[in-house]
């Protein structure tokens, strides 16, 4: 059993985040391009410097791995941790800075490499997503499952694309037609975060992401898996947060997704 402290710390950190996007949220916040279409606002910032004083001030020996942060943060010689905090404190930025109302906080906690627990929270919805290895997956304390639907005829599947789409050429695009061609419908909501937890709560069935960070899915994964859900890479590895990409479903469609993925890069 993992100690009762790191859940409540996230629940904490992640309630505290919401409070922090709400204020900012159609607010007009001044908005910085960390690249062309890559936005940061003063929420991101700020979400993510509350999550890492909290962290340090009750365990300073923890490392954080944040988006917004230089270099992983803790204790000296942190880089060592056997704990380490994977978080991105406002995961759908760009949602964020229009004024769409689909974002997210998420927060994992990796002990000696791995992950054990998920928490992500939607703080217009009020959705609070959290997950401990081996003790299932919630929904605002309620336990959530994967779909069952086991064609990709009948699923709904999400993706999302990079800050880096306009260099990668054709294939996200074939990718997405083809899954346009053989599923019920594709959407792209502009969280990973939320879109995991969307797979673990069954309202889709599956998600990839040709290029993704470890702190858009790795509280995502823990959620996804406890509620009998498949994570892995998008050639079917074995999942790995800092793989660069992700395969997420209820498990029935994961071999239709991987087949479908595959055919269309040998043709690309
Ligand atoms: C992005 C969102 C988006 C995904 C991008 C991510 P950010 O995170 O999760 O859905 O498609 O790949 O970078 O920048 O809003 O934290
Ligand atoms: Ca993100
Ligand atoms: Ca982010």
């Amino acid at each position: 059993m993992l100690d009762a402290l790191f859940l409540a710390t996230a629940v904490e950190a992640a309630l505290a985040a919401g409070r922090i996007h709400r204020q900012y949220f159609r607010q007009n916040p001044e908005i910085h391009k960390k690249g062309r279409i890559d936005l940061v606002t003063a929420a991101d910032v700020q979400a993510e410097a509350m999550c890492r004083d909290l962290i340090a001030g009750r365990f300073p020996s923890h490392s954080v791995l944040g988006e917004e942060g230089a270099a992983e943060s803790g204790s000296p010689g942190s880089g060592g941790a056997s704990h380490r905090w994977i978080i991105d404190p406002l995961d759908g930025t760009t949602n964020f800075a229009h004024g769409l109302a689909i974002f997210s906080i998420s927060i994992a906690l990796e002990i000696d490499g791995r992950l054990v627990l998920g928490v992500v929270y939607d703080p217009m919805a009020e959705e609070l997503f959290t997950a401990e290895v081996g003790q299932g997956a919630r929904l605002n304390g309620t336990p959530v499952h994967v779909s069952t639907r086991a064609t990709l005829e009948d699923a709904m599947v999400c993706t999302g694309f990079p800050y880096s789409v306009r260099e990668a050429r054709h294939r996200p695009v074939d990718v997405l037609s083809a899954f346009l061609r053989e599923t019920q419908a594709v959407r792209r909501l502009g969280s990973a975060a939320l879109d995991m937890c969307y797979v673990a709560a069954g309202r889709l069935d599956g998600y990839w992401e040709e290029v993704i960070q470890p702190w858009d899915i790795a509280a995502g994964a823990v959620i996804l898996r406890e509620a009998g859900g498949t994570p892995s890479g998008l050639g079917g590895e074995p999942f790995n947060a800092f793989a660069g990409h992700i395969l997420a479903s209820n498990g029935l469609i994961h071999d239709a997704m991987l087949n479908l993925i595959r055919e269309v890069r040998q043709q690309s």
